[in-house]
């Protein structure tokens, strides 16, 4: 399968998206970053290729443990084929940790924690929890299940069905990661139907864009390192070298 038929679409926040064929899709991973719904912008060199190779292992990961996806290949470094899809609104976050919107939410008062779970960066949320927020309003905003069911986004039956699913992948990579030096404290994942209505894995997962991943040894020493996209939103080290840091994490015990 090769890249040469394809028409320009649009572009994402990241990613550059191009038609494949009737039913496929090609990403352009870019070296674009934003962060607070776009209002902070850069680019950092080689982002796209490390998230595209990242992103392309955890999907073979994923798939070989029974999870189905979009994936279909990467013809280039920088570029991976998907299967076209229809886009369910609604974005699913799995947490591990406290962490991000979840503890300004908590210092708002808006949210209570979960049971077992302290109101500071790192606290581990016992069994974990999920959360869904929209996907294609102007600004995300977390919905409760009530209202997707209103909205119809998903059934019921789907609800629970992208919750369980997404525990798995939750387990699928915390395990894999099992022997590194890194921890998945949290992560965002979308999901499509296919044209005969299967809801599958869509965009990225895995990558330090769409998950909070902290290194091990420094969290055992109380001390949380960021190995993601919040050196960028809080301007705490350089993107570049901070992802490949990750990626150099992952070669020597996974990938
Ligand atoms: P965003 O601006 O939403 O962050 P990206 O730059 O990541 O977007 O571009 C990817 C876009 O493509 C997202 O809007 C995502 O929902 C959408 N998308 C992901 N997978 C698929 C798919 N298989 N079919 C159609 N659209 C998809
Ligand atoms: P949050 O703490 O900002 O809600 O983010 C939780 C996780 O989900 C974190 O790993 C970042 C990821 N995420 C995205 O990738 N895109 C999003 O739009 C949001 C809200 C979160
Ligand atoms: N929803 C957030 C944004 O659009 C995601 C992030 O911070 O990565 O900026």
């Amino acid at each position: 399968m090769g890249t040469e038929k394809r028409t320009y679409i649009s572009s994402g926040k990241a990613k550059d998206i191009y038609e494949n064929s009737n039913d496929t899709l090609i990403f352009e991973f870019t070296d674009r970053v934003t962060a607070f719904d776009g209002k902070k912008k850069s680019e950092y060199h080689d982002k796209g290729k490390i998230t595209c190779e990242i992103a392309e292992y955890w999907f073979k990961v994923l798939e070989n443990n029974g999870i189905p996806t979009h994936y279909i290949e990467c013809p280039t470094p920088t570029s991976m084929i998907v299967k076209k899809l229809d886009i369910v609104p609604v974005e699913v976050i799995w947490r591990n940790y406290v962490a991000g919107s979840l503890l300004r939410r908590y210092e708002a008062g808006d949210i209570v924690l979960p049971e077992g779970a302290e109101p500071k960066e790192g606290s581990p949320i016992p069994g974990g929890m999920i959360e869904f927020t929209t996907k294609f309003e102007a600004v995300d905003r977390p919905v409760n299940t009530d209202e997707i069911i209103s909205k119809e986004w998903l059934n019921e039956e789907e609800i629970k069905y992208l919750t369980d699913l997404t525990k798995r992948i939750n387990q699928i990579i915390s395990q894999e990661l099992a022997d590194s030096d890194i921890i998945l404290a949290d992560f965002k994942v979308e999901y499509g139907r296919t044209s005969n209505g299967e809801i599958i894995l869509a965009d990225e997962v895995g990558t330090p864009d769409g998950c909070r991943f902290w290194n091990k040894d420094d969290f055992e020493k109380g001390v949380i390192t960021s190995l993601d996209k919040d050196v960028f939103r809080k301007d705490s080290g350089d993107l570049t070298l901070t992802y490949r840091k990750l990626y150099n994490n992952l070669k020597k015990t996974n990938m």
